[in-house]
């Protein structure tokens, strides 16, 4: 039986994990642990969890695996903590706040007998995983172009503190946009990215009685982005144009991923793909894709398979440390107003 420990009881642990985990004879939820102490004992008893920890280094001792649920600043510091005593790590995304903490975390592993899962889940969606069959079968050959798109029309969480720059690194960018920056990037090759020149936007934010459909927020101490475009280059001449945003002026919330290579091209979502041969271009939409299991079943499963030793961690920490690598390149070279080139 595998002991897991969850550190964070907020919105994700209650929402996802601790329900998902649940639903696994193998493993065995054991205890909780929150800053806020009253919420560690409310969900303890909600979900009939027996201990509730006093301090995060108390749960890490007595279990065997954490998932770590914490705003981003803490993501690091934990994830250490834990592989430092041979603990296998769940850590919800972005991997980190900084990519020098994403390396802390990795040399933590290497020197440790536990895993660490970074909790991008875009990759157990079904139409994810359908692509990347299509795509390693060699359907739209190399790629070469990339365009992203996760975009929502005026949702800013208004709970929280995912507008609080100190304790999450940023704003729609490094909360939402990596998703679809980490799938993008798996998709067509785990992607090492070399140069980022980008632009970040808090306009509407700032605006006094923004309209917002996710509950209110303070626009004088909104200090994070609320959109952002990038225009991104990885190794191998492959680019990527890329956009992002909590608080838009679109015509409606949209998710989109298009990679075109040199023997065809894909649509992620909805999944398609177009081929040009024989004199004759044709575009096939996927209709329906075969799953019986849901992606954050298939996410808990994959982690508890690689602590078992029967399955290969889906995200590596060095493809989640490349999205970190982005992130960090897209403010600075906002910051700046240059092109920020990425190194090791
Ligand atoms: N994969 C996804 O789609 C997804 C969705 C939502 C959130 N997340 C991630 O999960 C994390 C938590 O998000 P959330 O929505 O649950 O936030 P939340 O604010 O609902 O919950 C965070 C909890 O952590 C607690 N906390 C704060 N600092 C702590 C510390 N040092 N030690 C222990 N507990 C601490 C807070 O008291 C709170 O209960 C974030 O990193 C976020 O990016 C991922």
């Amino acid at each position: 039986m595998i002991r897991i420990g969850i550190i964070g009881c907020g919105g994700i642990a209650t929402g996802r994990h601790i329900p998902t985990f649940k639903q696994f004879e193998t493993v065995k939820i054991t205890h909780v642990f929150d800053i806020n102490v009253e919420v560690a004992k409310s969900v303890s008893k909600q979900f009939d969890i027996p201990y509730v920890s006093e301090s995060a280094e108390a749960l890490i001792d007595a279990v065997d695996a954490v998932v770590i649920t914490t705003p981003n600043k803490f993501h690091a510091p934990l994830s250490v903590l834990a592989l430092e005593k041979n603990k296998h790590v769940f850590c919800e995304k972005p991997m980190a706040k900084t990519s020098e903490e994403c390396q802390q975390m990795i040399e933590a592993e290497k020197n440790s007998k536990g895993i660490l899962h970074i909790g991008y889940h875009y990759r157990f969606m079904k139409e994810a995983m359908a692509c990347k069959s299509l795509i390693e079968s060699g359907k739209i050959g190399k790629p070469l172009v990339i365009r992203v798109q996760s975009m929502r029309r005026r949702k800013v969480p208004g709970w929280g503190v995912f507008t609080n720059k100190d304790l999450q690194g940023g704003g729609a960018l490094i909360d939402y946009g990596c998703h679809l920056l980490d799938l993008a990037t798996w998709l067509s090759g785990s992607l090492k990215p070399i140069e980022v020149s980008a632009s970040t936007y808090n306009v509407l934010s700032k605006q006094q009685a923004p309209v917002n459909e996710w509950g209110a927020f303070d626009p004088e101490s909104f200090e994070v982005d609320d959109h952002v475009s990038a225009f991104i280059r990885f190794e191998n001449n492959i680019s990527m144009l890329f956009e992002t945003s909590w608080a838009a002026n679109v015509e409606s919330d949209c998710e989109h991923i298009s990679i075109s290579g040199d023997l065809g091209g894909i649509d992620v979502f909805k999944m398609r793909y177009n081929e040009a041969s024989n004199g004759m271009m044709s575009t096939t939409q996927i209709d329906y894709v075969q799953t019986d299991k849901t992606f954050e079943y298939l996410q808990a499963e994959n982690f508890i398979g690689a602590i078992q030793g029967v399955s290969h961690l889906k995200v590596q920490p060095q493809e989640a440390k490349y999205v970190s690598q982005m992130i960090e390149a897209i403010y600075e070279s906002a910051r700046t107003n240059q092109a920020i080139k990425i190194g090791e």
